[in-house]
């Protein structure tokens, strides 16, 4: 049987795919390639450059692989993005998300793992987020998130599709195989490590003024090694007869962008040029998880994510 890993060629469905082939899994990544190029593989990974939209060509896929569990990574990425372009935020990821989720159901694959987002919880009144937070999210990226999140919970209900939706924090750092690296790149991490090597171009830093501690935006870093490995457990779980769930990624600590910047610096031995500039819309203040329900539902322990090692294996792999 095989594992449909949607959106595989890019930054974290690349590194899920290589840790699934790693576990003897086999894999059909189907990508658009709109926002990646096509990474190489290992053995045992097929690729097929698709549109999750395009229901025809996904049934066909789904039946030629003999697809039984999918791995939903597709989709448009960026907060600011969303909030100029909301339609193709809605098309994309919504529209597109239903559409494969009609393929899944007519094939009655029955178990999703969904790459959700912190997004979904906009401005949260209290540090660490827990899953049951309210869900108030601030731009049109989080509220696909959580829509998609509340369709799949309708599919379980009329289809018995279960699903763990994973709601990341800040995925970042690399492996030996991959690094971080996304079409346009807006990830902090990248940005800080491109304007140390590259000194054209400053890192702009947006927002001062947010209550956090130094005044810039507070997020919670998790490698990507963690992360991917929670893919597979979530894969185990759903196998084994879990219900359908949400689960926070995240290390549990916050970290703001001057703190990036500086362990940037300590890491490379070289300052990071950077620029003041107003809040960017959408974006909330502080963005910290529990990752305590996680821990308990998958027994997952995130084993590299301070942000020194998360840096420093950035550093290793940057171009
Ligand atoms: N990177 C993060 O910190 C983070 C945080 C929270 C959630 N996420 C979610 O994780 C997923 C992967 O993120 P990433 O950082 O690897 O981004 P990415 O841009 O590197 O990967 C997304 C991939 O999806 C593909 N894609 C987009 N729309 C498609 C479509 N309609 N059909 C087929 N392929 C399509 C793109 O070409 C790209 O290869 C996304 O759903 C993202 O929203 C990421």
């Amino acid at each position: 049987m095989t594992v449909l890993v949607t959106g595989g060629a890019g930054f974290i469905g690349s590194v899920v795919t290589d840790a699934l082939a790693q576990q003897g899994e086999q894999v059909l990544v189907v990508d658009n390639l709109t926002r990646s190029v096509q990474p190489e593989f290992c053995s045992g990974v097929s690729f097929e450059t698709a549109d999750i939209g395009d229901t025809e060509r996904i049934r066909q896929l789904i039946a030629d692989h003999g697809v039984d569990a999918c791995i939903h990574l597709a989709g448009l990425i960026s907060v600011a993005e969303s909030v100029q372009n909301p339609g193709a935020y809605i098309e994309n990821n919504i529209v597109g998300s239903a559409r494969l989720f009609e393929a899944l159901t007519d094939h009655r694959v029955c178990h999703v793992v969904f790459s959700s987002s912190a997004a979904v919880y906009g401005n949260a009144s209290s540090m660490p987020i827990s899953e049951d937070a309210p869900l108030r999210p601030t731009s049109p990226y989080g509220w696909t998130k959580m829509v998609v999140e509340q369709m799949l919970s309708a599919y379980d209900t009329a289809n018995g599709l279960r699903s763990v939706s994973l709601r990341y924090f800040n995925a970042a750092g690399a492996t030996s195989r991959r690094r971080e690296c996304h079409e346009p790149e807006t990830h902090l991490v990248p940005l800080a490590i491109r304007a140390a090597t590259n000194s054209d171009a400053p890192l702009q830093v947006f927002g001062t003024d947010y209550p956090t501690r130094d005044g810039t935006a507070v997020r919670d870093y998790i490698h990507i090694s963690d992360l991917a490995r929670a893919h597979l457990l979530a894969l185990n779980y759903l196998r084994d007869g879990g219900d359908t769930t949400v689960l926070n990624l995240g290390a549990g600590r916050g970290h703001s962008v001057l703190e990036v910047i500086a362990a940037v610096e300590h890491g490379l031995g070289r300052a990071v040029p950077y620029q003041t500039g107003s809040r960017r819309a959408g974006d909330p203040a502080e963005l910290i998880a529990s990752p305590r329900r996680a821990r308990r539902v998958l027994n997952w322990e995130p084993s590299q994510s301070s942000l020194e090692e998360i840096v420093a294996s950035a550093a290793t792999h940057a171009d």
